[in-house]
Formats: C-alpha cells, structure tokens, sequence
C-alpha cells in the first residue's frame, strides 16, 4: 500500500497544530474504507489536561460524520524521529478502527509502518467489560 497521499495529507494538518505550551506540532490523517481522508492536528489547552492528540481529534472527526471504517493512520511530527500514538489514542484507535496500519513519518520523511496490534498487543476492549463476561 502506497501511504504517500495520506502521509503528505498528516503533514498539511500538522500546521495546523495548536501547541503553545510544548511547542510539538503533531499531524494525523485517517483514510476510510472508502478512500477518504480526515485530518487532525493536536489542540492544547491552558489546562494541560484538556489537550488533545492529533490522532484523536482526525478520528473523532470521522466518527462524527459518519465513519466507521478505516484502514490507516498517518502521524506526522518535526521531531528528529517518528512519534508513535500515545496510549490515550491507541486505546481510542483500537476501540473505533480494530487493527489497522499505523505509519509514522518525522521531519526528514522517513515512514515506518506499525500494525495497531503490535503497538497494543494487549488491549482493554468492549469485551473486557464485566457485562460482556459470561
Ligand atoms: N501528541 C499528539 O498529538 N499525539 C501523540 O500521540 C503524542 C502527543 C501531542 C499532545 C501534546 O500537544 C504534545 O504532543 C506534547 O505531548
């Protein structure tokens, strides 16, 4: 799978990114099982706590227009090397795309190309819950 679209899509969004505090622009873009791409950059926040991730706010995006579907996610940072998904947003991803390819990409465009479960091999889900124990 060729991710240069969705990678360069990550980048654009990643200027968008609203980090006054720890000044680290992150970039994220998901492609749909139809073939589109939403993006998202990370949003800070005066209380840190509020801040949210770019790959979270690229998700949320599409599940709130009615995506359900995904088949990867492109996170873009300025770093000296790829910035993998925090466990806050491989919680979410895991949860709301199953497992997907997660490819990273830094400031001298250098992809490296992750399945979620790898990064999450052992994950709380839907089934975990104690409603869902027999
Ligand atoms: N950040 C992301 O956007 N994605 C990640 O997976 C790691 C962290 C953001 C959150 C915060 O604005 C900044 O990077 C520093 O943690």
């Amino acid at each position: 799978m060729d991710y240069r679209r969705l990678v360069e899509s990550a980048k654009r969004a990643q200027k968008y990114s609203y980090s006054p505090y720890s000044a680290m622009k992150v970039g994220a873009a998901i492609l749909t099982d139809d073939g589109e791409i939403y993006t998202g950059c990370n949003i800070e926040n005066s209380s840190f706590g509020l801040t949210i991730c770019a790959e979270r706010t690229a998700i949320f995006k599409a599940i709130s227009e009615g995506k359900r579907k995904f088949g990867a996610i492109a996170i873009s940072s300025e770093g000296a090397s790829p910035v993998p998904p925090c466990g806050a947003c491989r919680q979410v991803l895991h949860d709301l795309t199953g497992d997907i390819d997660i490819v990273l990409t830094d400031k001298k465009n250098r992809i490296i190309v992750m399945r979620l479960s790898s990064l999450y091999p052992y994950p709380f889900e839907n089934k975990s819950l104690y409603t869902n124990k027999k």
